[in-house]
């Protein structure tokens, strides 16, 4: 039914204000009680096995088909970001890849490991395991998670897993390519120094690693599309944009330990500037 509640001047109208209130908070350098309200806007943390499982509805919905479900946390355990964001061609935007049956019947993104070989398959046949992607409930999925996650070290926020811990513990051993092994070039030596990104607001300083990026991630990952490689070459560089899913929070809001967890990237924050 169409809804009548506001004209289409009635919603140009209220762009106008949201416009508005959006330059009032956002223009300047946030002093302390606008940053709290930008950190307010930090959505709370959902059930732990939800964080970075996407329900991919695009195609399916028009199908009369349930949502596919993808679940980082047990793909990632398995496969470094680089496996599906680089090799595979997967985007980290969700929907952004528009993939179709018909790619991955054809081996392409989810088909190159659903082939009945590495994973159960895509494919029509006597044993069809479509119910597995296309969930009607997650309820198997939640218990799997459980199970999965007690043998993992605990964080506060996103899963609820150290996934840092639990690669530098062997906790998970992450694959780099599809086939197997493939030969990471070493790191140049002066990016193996943490690089301090510095902000003039107290204790709000961040030591950003390469070392520990590459160990998951391609170069190519964050620049340039994310990252500016000139060194405070990237503008805008706030908070404000790092909760908007931009900069940092482009996985640390959707799939790495995301924005509620300040000391892990604040190091020196006693604790939540939240009241
Ligand atoms: C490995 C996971 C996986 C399995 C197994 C799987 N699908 Fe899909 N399917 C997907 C994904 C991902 C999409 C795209 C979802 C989206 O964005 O809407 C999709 C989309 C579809 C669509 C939407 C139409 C289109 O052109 O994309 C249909 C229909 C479909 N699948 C049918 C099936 C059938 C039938 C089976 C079993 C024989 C099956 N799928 C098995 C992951 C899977
Ligand atoms: C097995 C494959 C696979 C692996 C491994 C993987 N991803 Fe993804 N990722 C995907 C797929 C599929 C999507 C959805 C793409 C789409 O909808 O177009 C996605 C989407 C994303 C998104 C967007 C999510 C959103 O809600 O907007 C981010 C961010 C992301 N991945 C980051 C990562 C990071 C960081 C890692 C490594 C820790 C990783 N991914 C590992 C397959 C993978
Ligand atoms: C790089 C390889 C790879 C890609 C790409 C991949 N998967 Fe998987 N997936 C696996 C493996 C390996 C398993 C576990 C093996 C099995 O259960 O047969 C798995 C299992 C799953 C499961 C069952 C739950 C679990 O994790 O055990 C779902 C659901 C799933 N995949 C969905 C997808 C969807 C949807 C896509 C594409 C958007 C996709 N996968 C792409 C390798 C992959
Ligand atoms: C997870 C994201 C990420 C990955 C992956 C990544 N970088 Fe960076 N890189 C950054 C950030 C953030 C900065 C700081 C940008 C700024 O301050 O504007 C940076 C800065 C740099 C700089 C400038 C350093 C300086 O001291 O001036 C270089 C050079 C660089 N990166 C090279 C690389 C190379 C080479 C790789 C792959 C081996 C890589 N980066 C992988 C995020 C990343
Ligand atoms: C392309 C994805 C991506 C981007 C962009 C990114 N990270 Fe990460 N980061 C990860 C992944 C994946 C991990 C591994 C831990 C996890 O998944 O929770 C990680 C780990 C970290 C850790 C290590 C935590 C620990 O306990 O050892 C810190 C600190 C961190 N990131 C800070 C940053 C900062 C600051 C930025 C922005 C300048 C940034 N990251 C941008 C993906 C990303
Ligand atoms: C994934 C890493 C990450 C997490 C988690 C994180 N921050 Fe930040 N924060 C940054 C980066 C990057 C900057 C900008 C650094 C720069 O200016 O070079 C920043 C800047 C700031 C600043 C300086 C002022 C400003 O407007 O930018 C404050 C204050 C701050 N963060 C507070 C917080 C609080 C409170 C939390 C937890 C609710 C938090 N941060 C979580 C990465 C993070």
């Amino acid at each position: 039914m169409k809804d009548y509640r506001f004209g289409k001047n009635g919603i140009m109208a209220l762009s106008l204000v949201i416009t508005v209130l959006v330059r009032v908070c956002f223009s300047h350098a946030a002093d302390r009680s606008e940053l709290v309200n930008v950190i307010k806007t930090i959505p709370p943390n959902g059930p732990f096995w939800k964080y970075g499982t996407l329900e991919m509805r695009r195609k399916t919905k028009k199908a009369g088909m349930a949502a596919a479900v993808f679940p980082h946390w047990s793909h990632r355990a398995r496969y470094t970001c680089r496996v599906c964001h680089e090799e595979l061609g997967f985007s980290m935007r969700a929907g952004d890849t528009g993939i179709s049956r018909a790619q991955y019947v054809s081996g392409k993104y989810c088909g190159a490991c659903h082939n009945g070989v590495t994973a159960f398959t895509v494919q029509e046949g006597a044993v069809r395991h479509c119910d597995r992607c296309h969930m009607k409930d997650t309820a198997a999925l939640e218990k799997q998670f459980d199970a999965f996650a007690e043998k993992m070290p605990f964080a506060k926020f996103g899963n609820g897993i150290d996934w840092a811990a639990a690669l530098r513990a062997d906790g998970i051993r992450p694959q780099n390519a599809l086939s197997g092994e493939k030969e990471i070039l070493p790191l140049p030596e002066k990016l193996k120094v943490p690089m301090k990104l510095g902000t003039a607001a107290p204790r709000s300083d961040v030591a950003f690693s390469h070392e520990e990026h590459y160990l998951e991630l391609d170069c190519s990952a964050c620049h340039p599309d994310i990252f500016n490689i000139k060194m405070k070459g990237t503008k805008a560089f706030t908070m404000e944009n790092n909760i908007f899913g931009n900069y940092c929070g482009v996985c640390h809001m959707r799939v790495a330990f995301p924005m509620n967890d300040c000391k892990r990237c604040h190091a020196q924050m006693s604790g939540s500037i939240l009241p």
